[in-house]
């Protein structure tokens, strides 16, 4: 009987450790749910450009270039910060294109499309740069010595081959970069008038151009991208009396994209509310507007020069913020490690968000703020 009791009491007290250790158990689950579900339930963190330009319903994009991808730093930063990205160089004409339609394996999409899986398995929007263009233009093109209709037939094929290989994938397109000058007049190029395709017909060749882009995939944005038409200007004049015409008839043409490599001198308030009024009379034509190529270069790094590019940046991101057809607002590169500007021009750098440490700049966080607000 003895024994019979004490083994009982062994088991009541097994039983009540074992009650104890679950109800501790429980009470643990019960916190770690509760603090996961406040978590869920708290309003999203903005603390990359990212998630803050997502509160906003526009993208944050960059240039980017494969040969950076290996570096921890750069793909970290690019997968994370930016929901958008372009190639820098890989879809222009030379790089993606090398080789005459009369040899095989005329295309080299490799570098392009490294980037398009980066974009893609970062959930990022690919955007397309550039299908006509002026410059990088391969040798075999330039010195092909082409007859008007051969060159046609040249640029038909390769827009099409290249939208189609990036048929949804890539969302937009600069169908057309930089064809006209200072001055609004047309800018005399290998496409347009040498030997060009359409000489002396203004700006029916870049009509073409986005008919036969629309052609290739219906469903990509399709852009005219410039530089230095920022402010009301005779070369934004020029594009918008060209965009105004084409949307009348219905050429497919969804949006502009103003490049905006700048220097401080941009930061001023004439300046400024130019760009605005600019962006206004594109947006009232109906079109989508995009900031395509943001950098601000400095001659020096002195502080005030980083304070001063930190206010202008964000002045700059506020002016899509505040436009509701601006919809992406994508700096040229994001570190001054990697900035095509030391190279373009002479003694000028430190450009962009990063600092060539991958370290944030004041920059960065006056976008961070503009875009927050
Ligand atoms: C630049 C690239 O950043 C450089 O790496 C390249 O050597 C030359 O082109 N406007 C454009 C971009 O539309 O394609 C240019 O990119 C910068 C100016």
């Amino acid at each position: 009987m003895k024994i019979i009791s004490t083994r009982h009491s062994g088991i009541d007290t097994l039983c009540f450790v074992r009650k104890v250790a679950l109800l501790v158990l429980c009470v643990i689950a019960v916190q770690t749910n509760s603090a996961s579900l406040k978590r869920s339930q708290a309003p999203p963190k903005s603390n990359t450009l990212r998630q803050a330009a997502e509160a906003r319903h526009i993208l944050i994009g960059t240039a980017a270039a494969p040969r950076y991808l290996d570096e921890a730093d750069y793909s970290a930063i690019l997968g994370s910060e930016f929901s958008e990205l372009e190639p820098e160089n890989q879809m222009k004409f030379q790089i993606i294109h090398p080789r005459s339609d009369r040899v095989a394996g005329p295309y080299d999409f490799k570098p392009a499309d490294a980037l398009a899986d980066f974009a893609q398995s970062h959930n990022m929007r690919l955007r397309g740069h550039t299908l006509v263009w002026h410059n990088q233009i391969p040798d075999w093109v330039k010195q092909g010595h082409y007859t008007e209709a051969q060159l046609a037939t040249i640029l038909q094929s390769h827009i099409h081959s290249v939208v189609t290989h990036y048929a949804s994938k890539v969302y937009a397109w600069d169908v057309v970069n930089e064809a006209f000058k200072d001055d609004g007049t047309m800018r005399d190029t290998l496409w347009y008038n040498q030997p060009g395709i359409g000489a002396g017909n203004g700006t029916e060749y870049i009509e073409q151009a986005l008919r036969w882009a629309h052609a290739a995939d219906p469903k990509a944005k399709l852009f005219y991208n410039d530089y230095d038409a920022e402010v009301v200007n005779q070369k934004s004049d020029a594009i918008y009396a060209m965009a105004k015409d084409f949307k009348q008839r219905a050429v497919p043409l969804d949006g502009i994209g103003f490049q905006t490599h700048v220097t401080l001198q941009f930061d001023n308030p004439d300046t400024l509310a130019s760009y605005a009024a600019n962006l206004e009379r594109f947006a009232k034509l109906g079109l989508e507007l995009h900031i395509t190529e943001l950098d601000i270069r400095l001659a020096d790094s002195s502080a005030a020069s980083l304070t001063a590019q930190a206010k202008l940046y964000g002045e700059i991101t506020a002016l899509c913020v505040q436009q509701p057809a601006c919809k992406l607002i994508q700096t040229w590169g994001f570190t001054d490690k990697h900035s095509w500007i030391p190279q373009f021009y002479k003694s000028m750098g430190r450009a962009l968000l990063w600092d060539d440490k991958y370290e944030k700049k004041s920059a960065y966080e006056a976008v961070h703020q503009a875009l927050a607000k």
